[in-house]
């Protein structure tokens, strides 16, 4: 009696340490997986501040906290990057070897990584490599098509990713990132993604997961027009447009002693440091009470997006800290794409529309009165005509991108003379008394 209880307890026991002992158990080689891509992230352990000294590439781009992921140096297709050996010579090695490797001089991981984490990295790396050359070919050769990896995607995946695989504003589409960067979509599809719910694919066997791939290589792109927009609604007030709490604390590039520096979350918005005519110290804010001295964002336009999402990540901007991928990404195309030269719509010295009021009032009743009447009714406690007239620049702004976080339309894609029209009509409106 007493056996057979003892016996079920050394069985109950060798199923509950299962998990982490096997070696080619399936959890700990995809946990492995995710710790190879970002440990910190997975562990929920810290990553040191300094570089890592075996990280001798001079990219900026690479932070520190990023120079410590094992991907970093050995690639996304386990190859090795910049000269450092991969880790494909290490298949089928034995895990602990590996595990006790990551405590050499070249790592230094002994302090931050606990002995199961070894291991897991040590399980993947000893059977947890796919050749990634080989699975890239075989979406190549996948017919589009229904396959048992769309409708893996379609019950799986979009229940977070969405359909289109753009629901996340925090990562791209995952149509561009299939397209541009296959071999990690490919590991993060295997494995799971870092330290988050995502399920792991590698027990549906190479072949889905390959398709998977070449499913996702079909999906849409952003489409440029919205975010453009988009964009333009976060350049005039990011904290309403993403419904996120309002800044407490001054931003640290705004002048201390400028006007708005009591009024915090003001001094965060992009309109107040660089104009809504985007020439900052050179155009409507080089004098009053908007005056910070800083430059506008012309001399961005048509700037590389990846050069732009940097500057705004930038210690001088910060906004990494506040802002998700796709918002960056949408600002990053305003930007680039979408100022346009306020001098030819409005007179910079009188602040009247260049456009013809009589034709603007027919685009004005059918475009606009729904929402604010023939007469221009109030907006926002202030009169539409007035605020047109008292700052055209702004309404300006607001007529091409929208207003953030509500439902007006944004006519940046119609004529921009019809935009100038509306514009000069809108300054006729009066006040009822
Ligand atoms: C900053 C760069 C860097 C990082 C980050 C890094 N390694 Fe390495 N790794 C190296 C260097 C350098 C070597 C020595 C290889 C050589 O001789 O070129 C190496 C060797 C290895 C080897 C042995 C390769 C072989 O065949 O000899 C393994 C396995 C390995 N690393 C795993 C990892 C794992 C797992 C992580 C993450 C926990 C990691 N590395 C993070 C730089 C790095
Ligand atoms: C439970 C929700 C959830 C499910 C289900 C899910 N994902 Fe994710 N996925 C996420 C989140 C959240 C992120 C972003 C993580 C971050 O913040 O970096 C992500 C990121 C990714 C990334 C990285 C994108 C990038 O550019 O960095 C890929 C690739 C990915 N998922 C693919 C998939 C695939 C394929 C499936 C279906 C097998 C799937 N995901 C299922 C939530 C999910
Ligand atoms: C608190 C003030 C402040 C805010 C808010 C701010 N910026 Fe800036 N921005 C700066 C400063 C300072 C510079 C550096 C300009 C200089 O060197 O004089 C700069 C530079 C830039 C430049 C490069 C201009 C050039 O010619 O070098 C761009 C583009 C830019 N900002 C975009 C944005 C966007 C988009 C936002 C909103 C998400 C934003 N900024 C919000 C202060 C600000
Ligand atoms: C679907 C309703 C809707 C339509 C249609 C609409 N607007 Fe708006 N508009 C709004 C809302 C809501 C606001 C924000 C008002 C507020 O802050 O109270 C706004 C704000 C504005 C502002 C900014 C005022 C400010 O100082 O914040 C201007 C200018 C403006 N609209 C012009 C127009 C013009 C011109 C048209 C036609 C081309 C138009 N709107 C069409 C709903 C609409």
């Amino acid at each position: 009696m007493v056996r057979r209880s003892l016996a079920t307890a050394v069985a109950l026991l060798a199923i509950v340490i299962a998990p982490w002992a096997s070696a080619s158990d399936s959890a700990s080689v995809v946990r492995g997986g995710r710790l190879y891509d970002n440990w910190s992230l997975e562990s929920k352990g810290r990553a040191p501040n300094h570089p890592n000294p075996a990280f001798k590439s001079k990219q900026a781009r690479i932070t520190p906290a990023d120079s410590w992921r094992c991907v970093t140096c050995h690639g996304w297709d386990y190859k090795g990057v910049g000269g450092i050996k991969g880790i494909s010579g290490r298949e089928k090695t034995e895990p602990l070897a590996i595990a006790a490797l990551l405590m050499d001089a070249n790592h230094g991981y002994g302090e931050l990584l606990s002995e199961g984490d070894r291991l897991d990295l040590g399980n993947f790396i000893a059977s947890g490599q796919t050749d990634m050359g080989r699975l890239r070919e075989q979406a190549l050769r996948t017919k589009p098509g229904q396959t048992l990896s769309d409708k893996v995607y379609a019950t799986i995946c979009a229940n977070c990713h969405g359909l289109d695989g753009a629901r996340l504003r925090q990562v791209p589409p995952l149509g561009d990132s299939a397209r541009q960067r296959p071999y990690e979509v490919l590991h993060v599809a295997l494995n799971g993604h870092p330290g988050g719910d995502m399920p792991a694919l590698r027990t549906l066997g190479e072949a889905t997961v390959a398709k998977m791939l070449a499913y996702l290589q079909t999906l849409p792109s952003i489409n440029l027009a919205a975010s453009i927009a988009n964009g333009g609604r976060l350049y005039d007030d990011w904290q309403v447009h993403t419904g996120g709490q309002r800044q407490a604390l001054p931003h640290p590039a705004y002048p201390p002693n400028a006007y708005y520096a009591s009024a915090a979350a003001e001094t965060w918005r992009c309109k107040e440091c660089h104009g809504w005519d985007y020439k900052g110290n050179q155009g409507q804010y080089a004098n009053g009470n908007h005056t910070t001295g800083i430059r506008g964002i012309r001399a961005f336009a048509g700037a590389e997006p990846e050069k732009i999402i940097a500057l705004l990540r930038s210690s001088t901007h910060l906004f990494g800290a506040v802002l998700k991928h796709r918002d960056l990404q949408d600002l990053a195309n305003f930007v680039r794409y979408g100022q346009i030269d306020m001098d030819t719509l409005i007179d910079p010295r009188t602040g009247l529309s260049r456009g013809d009021a009589a034709q603007g009032a027919a685009h004005y009743r059918s475009m606009c009165a729904g929402c604010h009447g023939l007469e221009g009714r109030f907006v926002a406690k202030r009169h539409a005509g007035r605020v047109t007239r008292e700052d055209p620049w702004h309404s300006a702004h607001n007529m091409l991108n929208g207003h953030p976080d509500d439902t007006m339309p944004a006519l940046r894609e119609i004529d921009p003379k019809v935009i100038g029209d509306i514009l000069a009509h809108m300054q006729t409106l009066q006040e009822r008394r």
